[in-house]
């Protein structure tokens, strides 16, 4: 039987209703300021991307890799492996005894795992959370592409360094440093993606600001350069509009960035993809450190 409903429920019900949608919202909001979010996705879109970016940067990213060849690491961790590309990389230029690939998406690691030669492990986890997961603890940690995504990478830092192995561990880290271009379409492009990983506390360039947070969790510079690359156009517009189909769908981009704009960006970038419009290069500042962490004492 149903209670008889009186003005005074309806009040009372519609406040409470009321109430509960505000806790809702500010437990929202506090989750957002507390927690990672990733906002370039695991999709089979996203997959394609990543694997676009792969070809992309393994020159570079092999060259840096080649130099920690005669570091030998006993088990070397690829932290945000994502679909297992730089993972596969490292295994193959830097010939660990063993690798793992560790990534938060289980649809990134399905994919890693179809794709895994004998000697590469993968898992599902969350790389901010220590200890990081199997044993012997890695005495090589690399990460590409990830620290970007992290809204307190110098916790993360430091966390690395007490859960790497105890004796000497290395760290091996790629990040961008800037991007630029003198083509409008990119400039938009890159103001947007800053734009909406800053409103999650993320920083695009984080490779420019990284240094003291390494040297506060005791992470010490063998390596530090910035590789200058000037990337063709084409590719790089490719890339940026299988990421944009992926992130205009985040409530922050939904919610800032007009529809209209967004459209426009879009078929700029494809434009250019398809070669139908020209633009130079794109310049890319890619940051490369290779970092030791010491023994701790015994
Ligand atoms: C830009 S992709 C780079 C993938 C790979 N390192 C490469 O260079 O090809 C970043 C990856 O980090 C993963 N990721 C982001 N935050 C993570 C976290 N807290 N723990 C584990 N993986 C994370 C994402 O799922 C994504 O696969």
């Amino acid at each position: 039987m149903s209670r008889p409903t009186t003005a005074a429920t309806e009040i009372e019900a519609e406040a409470e209703a009321e109430a509960e949608a505000e806790a809702e919202a500010e437990a929202e909001a506090e989750a957002e300021e507390t927690t990672d979010r990733y906002t370039f996705g695991d999709s089979p879109l996203a997959a394609d991307r990543l694997a676009l970016l792969a070809a992309t940067y393994e020159p570079s990213s092999a060259r840096l890799l080649r130099m920690c060849a005669s570091l030998a690491p006993g088990r070397a961790v690829d932290l945000g492996c994502g679909p297992g590309h730089s993972t596969r990389l490292l295994h193959a230029v830097v010939a660990p005894a063993a690798t793992v690939g560790l990534d938060s998406s289980p649809d990134h690691v399905a994919r890693a795992r179809a794709a895994a030669p004998p000697g590469i492990d993968y898992a599902v986890h969350d790389v901010t959370v220590t200890p990081l997961p199997g044993a012997p603890r890695p005495d090589l940690l690399y990460c590409r592409f990830l620290l970007t995504h992290l809204r307190d990478p110098g916790r993360v830092l430091a966390g690395w360094a007490a859960a790497a192995a105890p004796e000497r561990a290395a760290l091996v880290i790629e990040e961008t440093a800037s991007m630029s271009s003198a083509h409008a379409t990119f400039q938009l492009y890159y103001r947007l993606v800053a734009e909406l990983q800053r409103h999650y506390g993320q920083e695009m360039m984080i490779g420019r600001t990284l240094d003291r947070a390494l040297a506060a969790a005791g992470w010490n510079a063998e390596i530090s350069g910035v590789r200058e690359l000037s990337l063709p156009a084409r590719r790089m517009a490719r890339l940026h509009g299988l990421n944009l189909a992926t992130w205009r769908h985040d409530p922050f981009a939904r919610a800032s960035f007009a529809p209209r704009m967004l459209d426009e960006l879009a078929a700029g970038l494809h434009a250019i993809a398809s070669g139908v419009e020209d633009a130079p290069d794109v310049q890319h500042s890619l940051r490369q450190l290779v970092l030791m962490r010491d023994a701790a004492p015994p």
